[in-house]
């Protein structure tokens, strides 16, 4: 069973981030299985408390991301950039630095992202760009989603209903999945 964990940048519950990822659990191609990590425990990233030890919350998303064959994250854009919530526990994640190559270093990686707005949160996933080369991901950019216009792509229950997007989702996740049990 190829084992992927994916994490939502957004934490509000009409988030159609989320909502992406709900709709790709349910497209994983046979043999292959999604589950999505909460973020929503992890605190605000202080070096005083660091120095009190990591969290139980953000050790459990670092063994979570350890075991699984891969990242998918679904970013939302934020100021033409990265949400701060979703930075802060990817930073969190980062630390100690000693652990760094163990959760990331060659950790086979996707991106995708939602926005009501046009351009699919193009600036988003390219600022995420020095974080897949600063932690060694193996990113797979076969089959790059921008997903625009998200609030008439989702119905009110916040199910995927357009087709195009659906069938795109599809694909990237059948190709993420062989990705992951290729060898560099
Ligand atoms: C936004 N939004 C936004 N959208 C976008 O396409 N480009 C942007 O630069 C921004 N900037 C931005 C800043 C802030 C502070 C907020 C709160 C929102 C809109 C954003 O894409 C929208 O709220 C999405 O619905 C957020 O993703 P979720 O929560 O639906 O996953």
């Amino acid at each position: 069973m190829t084992r992927i964990v994916a994490i939502s940048g957004s934490l509000r519950k009409g988030s159609y981030n989320t909502a992406l990822l709900h709709a790709a659990k349910e497209m994983m191609p046979a043999g292959a299985e999604l589950q999505i990590l909460a973020i929503d425990a992890v605190p605000l990233f202080n070096e005083d408390v660091e120095k009190q030890g990591v969290p139980a919350v953000v050790d459990a998303l670092k063994a979570q991301l350890a075991a699984a064959d891969g990242l998918l994250v679904s970013t939302p854009e934020y100021n033409n950039s990265i949400p701060g919530v979703l930075k802060n526990a990817i930073d969190w994640m980062s630390r100690p630095g000693a652990d760094i190559p163990r959760i990331f270093h060659g950790k086979p990686f996707a991106l995708m992202g939602a926005t009501p707005s046009g351009f699919g949160t193009l600036n988003a996933q390219t600022a995420w760009l020095p974080l897949i080369r600063y932690f060694r991901f193996r990113p797979c950019f076969a089959n790059p989603l921008y997903v625009s216009a998200a609030h008439e792509k989702f119905d009110s229950d916040l199910k995927l209903t357009d087709a195009t997007v659906s069938a795109a989702l599809k694909k990237l996740l059948a190709d993420f999945v062989v990705f992951t049990q290729n060898q560099v």
